[in-house]
């Protein structure tokens, strides 16, 4: 089955849209062909996502930027066809058909129960930093948390993937010496929040590395099983790797212990995923046996949707350069215009193009302009400040340690920019989310959220209430902040493991 499921996702790459279209997306395949698809006008919806205009005295800059950001901007009836169309991913993925969502099957059953006890291990790699975590739970609360970061270096997460799970075997190491716990047997739980095809809740195998790390050899190799041969080849620990899992999957659990109701979990930070409760016998992706599971988490694996083409109405030039100049290009498209990795790199590809266009900062560029990666994410949530607080003190303190000069027209052009692309990356979040709230039959979710674009961008939040809201006005939902489902998520699905391997093991 994960064979298949991986030469699929080697030959979708082939799939150019227009065969994808032929091959039949239910709904589009009426169409002889995508591009001949009128657009009706919805003027409820276009009036609705639209933000504010820019306000210029000089009418030739303002329409110059105006016509730069217009394919930002989406237009109402480009939101209802991303709608229907991951909506149709959504149910290929789950079928094991074509589709760019992944829909992995996280093996995860069932939620907390308020019977979790004893000490978990929870290991957490994702970021620039890898975090080692002792939990102790009792009736299933958090009673101590003992936490350990480690840096990992760029030649580590860029180099020899032997290299690195030998690295994180010495950090578990050290950790476990630190808290003297030498001798002690420690179930874990490991936060792998990169693609995998799971075979079961303990075998995880590496689709593609995503965000900062690119360690080609152990492609396709299991997570776990690699981090087993590195905690073996060291033997000075007793560690028992009993589940792996996404960071997504974690802020599910994680939520799911502050609100019952919790069914969906997004991860807005440097990647961005979600992962929701699915019908078990949606799921066609199941190997091993099954033990009469009524619901399973699936981690969707969001930030590839569109690698297969689906999303190409939306690309613009800027999203093009965005992902060329990327670690790995072609590859997590919807990722590249929503995530924190993404969306300062957007907002400086689009600003170098009005410089050139001498539009901006008098036509004179900086060579910190022109560097990749130099305006990052946290920019645009500080020029946001600047917008919602209608306030100007962010935005010129960027600017100057970005070496620009700059007018007011400048700053109220930046502003714009920043506005702009964050509100897409906003609607497109929101778009996904609806669908899965429609998908759901429950009277009421709550969304578990995590990520720093999330916790640090000032509106992003209130942009989603409103979007999902007008996408899917039949359902209840509350976005709730489950902060480290990384961490404490993998220490409470360490112990759902082994709640689950004595319970079949007695059958
Ligand atoms: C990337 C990873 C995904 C993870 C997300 C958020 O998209 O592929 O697994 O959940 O980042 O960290």
């Amino acid at each position: 089955m994960g064979s298949e499921k991986e030469t699929i996702k080697r030959s979708l790459t082939n799939i150019g849209q227009e065969d994808y279209y032929i091959r039949g997306i239910e709904g589009w395949n009426k169409m002889a062909s995508p591009t001949s698809r009128p657009e009706p006008a919805l003027s409820w919806l276009d009036s609705a996502i639209r933000v504010k205009p820019l306000q210029l005295a000089d009418s030739w800059k303002k329409q110059q930027v105006e016509d730069a950001l217009k394919k930002i901007h989406l237009t109402g009836a480009q939101v209802l066809r991303i709608k229907e169309v991951f909506h149709s991913e959504v149910e290929r993925g789950i079928h094991e058909q074509p589709s760019s969502l992944q829909m992995e099957n996280t093996y995860i059953p069932e939620l907390p129960n308020g019977t979790e006890e004893g000490m978990f291990l929870a290991l957490d790699l994702g970021g620039t930093n890898f975090r080692v975590i002792l939990l102790e739970l009792s009736n299933g609360a958090l009673i101590r948390e003992n936490v350990k970061r480690y840096h990992i270096r760029e030649e580590l997460r860029l180099g020899c993937g032997e290299r690195l799970f030998d690295f994180l075997a010495e950090c578990v190491s050290d950790f476990v010496r630190s808290q003297n716990l030498g001798g002690t047997r420690l179930p874990l739980g490991f936060t792998f929040s990169f693609p995998m095809i799971q075979k079961g809740l303990d075998v995880g195998i590496l689709l593609t590395w995503t965000k900062s790390f690119n360690c080609p050899s152990v492609v396709g190799r299991d997570a776990v099983q690699m981090l087993r041969e590195a905690i073996n080849r060291r033997g000075d620990t007793h560690v028992e790797v009993l589940a792996v899992l996404n960071d997504t999957t974690g802020t599910l659990i994680q939520g799911a212990v502050l609100d019952k109701k919790t069914a969906i979990a997004l991860i807005l930070g440097t990647g961005s995923n979600a992962c929701y409760i699915e019908r078990a016998d949606r799921v066609q992706h199941w190997e091993g046996q099954r033990h009469g599971e009524k619901e399973v988490i699936i981690d969707i694996e969001w930030g590839a949707f569109g690698d297969n083409g689906v999303l190409d109405f939306i690309k613009t030039d800027y999203d093009r350069k965005v992902d060329e100049n990327s670690l790995i290009t072609n590859s997590f498209t919807f990722e590249k215009y929503i995530s924190g990795k993404y969306l300062g790199e957007i907002v400086r590809v689009i600003v170098v193009k009005l410089v050139e266009d001498c539009v901006l900062f008098g036509g004179t560029v900086s060579d910190a302009l022109l560097t990749t990666g130099a305006f990052t994410t946290s920019f645009v949530s500080l020029i946001e400040q600047d917008t919602v607080g209608n306030n100007c003190e962010n935005t010129p303190e960027i600017l100057d340690k970005l070496g620009l000069s700059y007018n007011a027209d400048d700053i109220a052009i930046m502003k714009y920019i920043c506005e702009t692309v964050s509100n897409r990356a906003a609607l497109l979040v929101s778009i996904c989310t609806a669908t899965l709230l429609e998908r759901l039959d429950r009277p009421d979710t709550t969304i578990a959220v995590d990520g720093s674009l999330y916790k640090y961008h000032p509106r992003l939040k209130s942009w989603m209430n409103k979007y999902i809201h007008l996408l899917a006005p039949e359902k209840k939902f509350k976005l709730l902040l489950a902060e480290d489902g990384s961490g404490k998520g993998a220490g409470l699905v360490a112990a759902i493991a082994l709640r689950l391997k004595q319970r079949f093991s007695q059958t």
